[in-house]
C-alpha cells in the first residue's frame, strides 16, 4: 500500500527518488510523483499510471535539487488521478508532503482548515497534512519541526510521512504512526523509505523508526524525537541481505525467481533450526516448558499467510494435541472469540505490516495473551509488536502474489509442530528422527517440481483460455486448494474457487462441463483420504470436467482419467502441501503468462495491506 522514499544528500535527488520508487512499486502502481526543493521553490512531478510515465516526464523536465521526497500511490481516497497523486502541497507551495497510511479525521479537519481559506485540489486524506503545517506556521509554531509536531497531533488514523519545507532548506521530515518508515544512514546522505529494499543498494544501516516517532534528516545526521518532543536514541541496526536480493538476477519476472529461490530457502530454515543431534531448536526464547503448558493456539493472519495458518492448524492438531484454531485477522478482530490469556497467539505475514494482523495481535494483547509470530521481516510492525518471532529468512518478497514466504511459512508450521510435539512427549525421539528425515526430503522434491516447469507450462497454456477453474483438494491439501486458486485469481484473473473435495457434491459440482478445468490434488503416500480424493475425481470425470491432477510419481490410477498430470515426488502426506504448492505456482504462473497479465504486478493488488 504506497510506498513512500526521501532522500538528503549531496547528489540529485530525483534519479535516487525514482530508483527508489521502482524498488518500491510493488507496493503501489496507480501513479506516482516526486517534490524536490532547490533555489528557494519547492518543484513537483506526478504523473498517473506507472512509474514509467513519470519516468519520461521527469526526461522531458527533469528537476534538479539534492533533497527530495517521493511517493508510489495505491489508491484509498480518490480514484488514481494526477491531482490525487502524492507529493500534496500546502496553499503557498512551500511544504510538501508524502504519505502511506490513512487519515481518519481528514474529513473534519479539511472542514476546519477550508474555514481558515485552506484550498484544497485533491479527494485525498493526506492533503490535510501540509495545509495544517501551514496552518500551525501560520498560527506562530517556532520552527518547521514545531509545526509538524502540531499537524501530528491533530491526526488520527496511520501514516508513515515524509516532508519538505522549502524555506527549511538543509532538513527532510519524517513521521510514523501505524505505517512501515526506516531510515537509511549514508555517507554525507540520509535516506527514508517504506522499507529496505528500496534503498539497499546505497547503504547497510537502518533505523527503524518507532510508532509515534518523528525525525530530522540533514545530510550530515538524523535526529529522532518523539511527536511530543522528547529526543531519542535510535538503535543503528545492519541490514542482514544484499542488494542483488532485491534484483531479477535473469529471471523475466521476480514471482518466477522467488519460485525458483524456495528449495534454498527451505534447505536453510531447515539447517537453521535442526541440530546435529537431530533435536530441534526454534530460538525464539519461549522455553520448553511454556510450550509443555499449553493448551490453545489462535492463529490469525490474511490472504496466503492465512492458508499457510490452515496448513499450521491441521499440522500442529495432529502432531500435539493441542486444539488449535485459525482465522482470518479480519474477522478475528471484530469476533468475540472467547480467548483466555493462556492461549497462545500466532500471527503469520510475510511483511509484517498487515493492518488487519496487526490489530488481531493487540487485542489479543490486551487480552493477556502471548504472541508468538512467523514472519519475514525484520524490524517490522509484527515482530515488534510480538513476544517472539520464528524468522521465515526468505529475503524480500518483491512479486505481490506471495509464493517463496508461503513455502517458508509452511516450513516454519512443520518445525514448530515437530518441536512443541517433542518438548511435550507427544513424539518420541525415534517418531521425530523419522518426520525430520521426511521433511529433509521436502527441498529436493519442491526443486524435482520446479524444473518440470516447461511440462507445467504446456498445462498452464492448454487451460488459460476459460473463464473460470475449480481447485479440489482435501485434509492437508485443502490449504493447497485454495491457495492455488488464489494465486490463479491473483495473477491471471481468471476466476478461481478453491473447495474441500469432499464439499463438491454441496454446490460446485454444478459448475462442471467440459469447458471447467478442475485441478485435483490428489499426492498420495499413507494418507486416508486418498480413496476419498479419488472417488471425487471420478465425480467430476463423470460430468466431462477438464481434469488437470497433481499426483505422486508411480501413481498410474489417476493418469488413466486425464492426459493433464502433474506428477510429483511423493513425500509423507504431513509434508506434501509444500511440493504440491509449486506446481499450482508454476500452472498459474504460466496461465497468467498465457493472458499476458503484468504478472509482478497484478492489477488492484498491493504487496502489503497497511489499511483495514
Ligand atoms: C496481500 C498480499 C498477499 C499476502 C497478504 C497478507 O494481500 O498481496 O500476498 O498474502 O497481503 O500479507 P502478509 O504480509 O501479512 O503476509
Amino acid at each position: 500500500m504506497c510506498g513512500v522514499v526521501g532522500y538528503i544528500g549531496n547528489k540529485e535527488a530525483a534519479p535516487i527518488l525514482i530508483d527508489g520508487l521502482q524498488r518500491l512499486e510493488y507496493r503501489g502502481y496507480d501513479s506516482a510523483g516526486i517534490a524536490v526543493s532547490c533555489g528557494g521553490k519547492v518543484v513537483f512531478g506526478k504523473e498517473v499510471g506507472r512509474l514509467a510515465n513519470l519516468e519520461r516526464e521527469l526526461e522531458k523536465n527533469p528537476i534538479a535539487g539534492t533533497r527530495g521526497i517521493g511517493h508510489t500511490r495505491w489508491a484509498t481516497h480518490g480514484a488514481p488521478s494526477q491531482v490525487n497523486s502524492h507529493p500534496h502541497l500546502s496553499s503557498d507551495g512551500a511544504i510538501a508532503v508524502v504519505h502511506n497510511g490513512i487519515i481518519e479525521n481528514y474529513a473534519e479537519l479539511r472542514d476546519e482548515l477550508t474555514g481558515q481559506g485552506h484550498k484544497f485540489l485533491s479527494e485525498t486524506d493526506t492533503e490535510v497534512v501540509p495545509h495544517l503545517i501551514e496552518q500551525a506556521l501560520k498560527d506562530g509554531a517556532a520552527s518547521s519541526a514545531e509545526a509538524l509536531r502540531s499537524a501530528l497531533s491533530r491526526l488520527r488514523g496511520a501514516y508513515a510521512l515524509g516532508v519538505l519545507f522549502r524555506d527549511d532548506p538543509d532538513t527532510v521530515y519524517c513521521a510514523r504512526l501505524g505505517s512501515p518508515l526506516i531510515i537509511g544512514l549514508g555517507e554525507n546522505e540520509n535516506f527514508i523509505a517504506s522499507d529496505v529494499p528500496a534503498i539497499i543498494n546505497r547503504i547497510s544501516e537502518v533505523i527503524y523508526l518507532n510508532d509515534g516517532e518523528m525525525a530530522a534528516l540533514r545530510a550530515d545526521g538524523v535526529e529522532v524525537s518523539t511527536i511530543d518532543g522528547r529526543i531519542v536514541t535510535p538503535e543503528v541496526k545492519k541490514i542482514e541481505f544484499k542488494a542483488e536480493d532485491a534484483e531479477h538476477a535473469g529471471f523475466e519476472t521476480f514471482m518466477l525467481k522467488e519460485i525458483h529461490e524456495q528449495p534454498r530457502i527451505l534447505r536453510a530454515l531447515l539447517a537453521k533450526h535442526v541440530m546435529a543431534d537431530g533435536t530441534l531448536e526454534l530460538g525464539t526464547g519461549l522455553s520448553p516448558d511454556y510450550f509443555r503448558k499449553l493448551n490453545r493456539i489462535m492463529i490469525v493472519s490474511c490472504g496466503t499467510a492465512y492458508h499457510a495458518g490452515m496448513y499450521g492448524k491441521l499440522l500442529l492438531e495432529n502432531l500435539t494435541g493441542i486444539a488449535v484454531e485459525t482465522d482470518l485477522a479480519s474477522e478475528f478482530r471484530y469476533r468475540d472469540p472467547k480467548i483466555d490469556p493462556g492461549t497462545l497467539i500466532i500471527p503469520v505475514s510475510q511483511s509484517g505490516e498487515t493492518a488487519d494482523t496487526l490489530a488481531s495481535i493487540r487485542m489479543a494483547k490486551s487480552w493477556g495473551c502471548k504472541i508468538f509470530a512467523i514472519c519475514n521481516v525484520e524490524g517490522s510492525s509484527v515482530v515488534r509488536e510480538s513476544d517472539a518471532t520464528f524468522f521465515t529468512n526468505c529475503g524480500p518478497e518483491i512479486g505481490v502474489a506471495s509464493t517463496k514466504a508461503y513455502t517458508a511459512q509452511q516450513m516454519a508450521f512443520a518445525l514448530l509442530a515437530l518441536y512443541i510435539a517433542s518438548v511435550r512427549g507427544d513424539l518420541t525421539p525415534e517418531k521425530l528422527k523419522e518426520y525430520l528425515k521426511a521433511l529433509r526430503e521436502v527441498p529436493d522434491a519442491v526443486h524435482y517440481v520446479i524444473q518440470k516447469k516447461a511440462e507445467i507450462q504446456l498445462i498452464g497454456e492448454k487451460h488459460h483460455d476459460g473463464p473460470s477453474s475449480l481447485y479440489l483438494g482435501r485434509r492437508y491439501n485443502y490449504p493447497t486448494a485454495l491457495e492455488g486458486a488464489l494465486k490463479n485469481k491473483e495473477i491471471s484473473y481468471q476466476h478461481a474457487e478453491g473447495y474441500a473435495a469432499g464439499e463438491m457434491k454441496h454446490g460446485p459440482i454444478a459448475l462442471i462441463n467440459e469447458s471447467l478445468p478442475v485441478i485435483c490434488i490428489c499426492t498420495k503416500t499413507a494418507d486416508e483420504v486418498y480413496e476419498k480424493m479419488l472417488s471425487n475425481v471420478k465425480e467430476v470425470e463423470a460430468r466431462s470436467g477438464r481434469i488437470i491432477a497433481v499426483v505422486s510419481e508411480g501413481d498410474t490410477e489417476l493418469a488413466k482419467l486425464t492426459d493433464d498430470v502433474i506428477i510429483v515426488p511423493a513425500v509423507r502426506d504431513e509434508f506434501s502441501p509444500m511440493v504440491n504448492v509449486a506446481a499450482l505456482q508454476l500452472l498459474a504462473y504460466y496461465a497468467a503468462r498465457a493472458r499476458g497479465t503484468d504478472i509482478d504486478k497484478p492489477r488492484n493488488l498491493a504487496k502489503s495491506v497497511t489499511v483495514e
